[in-house]
């Protein structure tokens, strides 16, 4: 339970959120740790299907996917998350649930960059006029004062990453 934390990623869409918490998540289970992923598109396929994209919603996303796992670190599970909570206000919301069992994470890749990588074509989309409030283009990404930890995935390999995570959190781990 003592050993139980949430790793909150969050960053810009293409940024390596989702990459970097299936490693993290592959890599503490590894280690015989129970995880929960929790990931953005998929609580909103689900879950909260209800929202959009508004800051209001976008705060009512993370706040009910940090509420998620509150409960799921009483049971003991460590969580891995990702989720882009662009601005300061969703990332203190997350704090305010979580407390000092939260370590958020600051995915680092430029804007231009991950329009380069598209994976999920939806810059082109936005470009296409198809998409309205797009993080990063014409919705706000606020740069964190917050983060526990910044990791730059234009610097850094998968592996690297997950490397520098465990090494920062390592006497929690021990
Ligand atoms: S958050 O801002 O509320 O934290 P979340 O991580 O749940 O966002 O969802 C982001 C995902 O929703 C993106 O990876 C993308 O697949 C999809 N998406 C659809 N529309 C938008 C949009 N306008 N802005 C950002 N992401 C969007």
């Amino acid at each position: 339970m003592e050993k139980a934390y949430v790793y909150w990623f969050f960053g810009l869409s293409g940024s390596g959120k989702s990459t970097l918490a299936d490693a993290l998540a592959l890599r503490l289970k590894s280690l015989g740790e129970q995880v929960l992923r929790l990931d953005g598109d998929q609580m909103r396929a689900g879950i909260n299907k209800d929202l959009g994209f508004s800051s209001q919603d976008r705060l009512e996303n993370v706040r009910r996917a940090a509420e998620i796992a509150k409960l799921s670190l009483e049971q003991g599970i460590s969580v891995v998350a990702s989720f882009i909570s662009p601005e300061d206000i969703h990332r203190r919301k997350v704090k305010e649930v979580l407390g000092a069992k939260v370590h958020l994470i600051f995915v680092d890749a430029s804007i231009e960059t991950c329009k380069l990588r598209d994976v999920k074509g939806l810059y082109q989309q936005q470009a296409q006029g198809n998409i309205s409030s797009f993080t990063g283009v014409s919705a706000p990404f606020e740069k964190p004062m917050d983060a526990s930890l910044r990791i730059s995935t234009e610097e850094s390999s998968v592996e690297a990453c997950i490397d520098q995570i465990m090494k920062q959190w390592k006497e929690q781990n021990a």
